[in-house]
C-alpha cells in the first residue's frame, strides 16, 4: 500500500513556518479527509445553530460533526441538550429530520423511544428480556454550550470547555459595540462548493485576493490595509471602510455606527463577520461533505430596526462576494488535483491567517 499524504510529509512544521502551505495531497486524498473527521471534527467545538430556533420544549435540529450525527433540543424543563443522534439498539441514525418539534424521540427502525432527557422510555418486547435494564441505554450526550445567540456542540465529552477555545473573542465582539442579544436571524443562504473545506477556509482567511476578485467589496472596504491578528484558536481580520463608501447610494452602502469590518475565524469551521454599518452579524459555517465538497451555510442577523430592504440589499451584496469566492475555491481544488502543484508559498504579510489555520490542521493530524 502506498503511504498516505500524512506519512509522505513526516515533518511539515519547518516549511509551514517558512510560509509554505499544506501539500496539495492534504486537500485531495480521501485518507486525509477520513483522518480530519476523526481527529478534528469528532473532537472540536462547532457552531451548530441559533438559540432562537429552539424556543419551545421539544424543538430540535440536527447537526453533523464530520461523521458524528448530533441532535440538539430543548428538553421539558427548558434546558438545551445535545445527544449523539444514534439509537442505542442497533445503531441507526435516530432523528432524520433537519428540524422540528417532538416530545419524545422514537427510532424509525424498531421504535425504541427516548425522552427529551435522553433516557430510554420504551423498547417493544423488552419485558420478555430478563436482564434488560433501560437505564443502560440512554442516548449518549454530546457537550453543548452557548455564547449569546450561538449554540456550540462538541461530540467529545472530554474536550476542554468552549470558553477555552473562544478566549478573548466574546470580549472583542462586545467591544465593537454590537450587542449579540439584540440580534435576530433575518435571512441566510447556502452554497455547495466543489472544493475541500480547507480551501474554503484558506480563502476566507485572506483579503489578498479582494482587489482582484471582489470589485464590489473592495469599493466599500479598504482591502489594502486590512490586518489579520492571530490568537490561539481564532484569528481576526479588521479593515476600515473607504471614506467614499459612506456617501455613496446604490448597492450596499455604509451608513451605520460601526466603522471597521470585523471578521473572525474560529477553529475549525466557523466565521463570524460584522460589516460596517447598522448592527449586523453574518455567520459562515463550512461543512465538509466530502474530500472535494463543502457546504457553506450563511446566517444573517440584524438588530430589529434594520429594514427588510436593507436586509435584502445586504444579502445580495454577500451573495455576490460568495459567488466570486466559490469560483476561486473550485479552481484551486482543480489545481490541487492536477498533480502539478505541491506546496504553495504564502505572502505572509497578507496571508498569515492561513499559516495560523494550517498549523492547527497540521497539529491535529500529526500531534
Ligand atoms: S435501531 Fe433504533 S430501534 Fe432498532
Ligand atoms: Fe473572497
Amino acid at each position: 500500500m502506498t503511504a498516505s499524504a500524512i506519512e509522505r510529509y513526516p515533518d511539515l512544521s519547518g516549511s509551514l513556518e517558512a510560509g509554505y502551505t499544506l501539500p496539495a495531497a492534504w486537500y485531495t486524498e480521501e485518507a486525509v479527509f477520513a483522518l480530519e473527521k476523526r481527529r478534528i471534527f469528532a473532537h472540536t467545538w462547532q457552531f451548530a445553530g441559533l438559540v432562537e430556533t429552539l424556543p419551545h420544549p421539544g424543538d430540535f435540529f440536527t447537526y453533523r460533526a464530520g461523521d458524528v450525527p448530533i441532535v440538539i433540543l430543548r428538553d421539558a424543563e427548558g434546558k438545551l441538550r445535545a445527544f449523539i443522534n444514534v439509537c442505542r439498539h442497533r445503531g441507526s441514525e435516530l432523528v432524520l429530520e433537519e428540524h422540528g418539534c417532538k416530545q419524545s424521540i422514537q427510532c424509525h427502525y424498531h421504535a425504541w423511544t427516548y425522552g427529551l432527557d435522553g433516557r430510554l422510555r420504551a423498547a417493544p418486547g423488552s419485558k420478555a428480556e430478563p436482564n434488560f435494564d433501560p437505564d443502560e441505554f440512554s442516548l449518549m450526550p454530546a457537550q453543548l454550550d452557548t455564547w449569546g445567540p450561538f449554540i456550540f456542540v462538541n461530540p467529545d465529552r472530554d474536550a476542554p470547555p468552549l470558553a477555552e477555545i473562544l478566549g478573548d473573542l466574546p470580549a472583542m465582539v462586545a467591544a465593537t459595540g454590537l450587542r449579540l442579544d439584540d440580534l435576530r436571524r433575518r435571512t441566510g443562504s447556502e452554497y455547495d462548493i466543489a472544493a475541500n473545506w480547507k480551501i474554503v477556509t484558506d480563502n476566507y482567511l485572506e483579503c489578498y485576493h479582494c482587489p482582484v476578485a471582489h470589485p464590489g467589496f473592495s469599493s466599500l472596504i479598504n482591502v489594502n490595509e486590512y490586518t489579520v491578528t492571530e490568537y490561539e484558536y481564532f484569528s481576526v481580520q479588521t479593515a476600515a471602510v473607504r471614506a467614499s463608501a459612506r456617501q455613496k447610494g446604490g448597492q450596499y452602502s455604509i451608513t451605520g455606527e460601526v466603522d471597521e469590518g470585523f471578521y473572525a475565524y474560529v477553529w475549525p469551521n466557523f466565521t463570524l463577520n460584522i460589516y460596517p454599518g447598522p448592527g449586523n452579524l453574518s455567520l459562515n459555517l463550512f461543512l465538509p461533505q466530502g474530500v472535494g465538497r463543502t457546504r457553506a451555510v450563511f446566517d444573517y442577523l440584524f438588530v430589529p430596526d434594520v429594514t427588510d430592504g436593507d436586509v435584502a440589499e445586504f444579502g445580495a451584496f454577500i451573495d455576490q462576494v460568495q459567488r466570486e469566492d466559490s469560483v476561486l475555491c473550485e479552481s484551486v481544488q482543480r489545481g490541487m488535483r492536477s498533480g502539478h502543484f505541491e506546496q504553495g508559498r504564502l505572502m505572509l504579510s497578507r496571508e498569515n491567517g492561513l499559516r495560523h489555520f494550517q498549523r492547527l490542521v497540521h497539529r491535529a493530524l500529526t500531534g
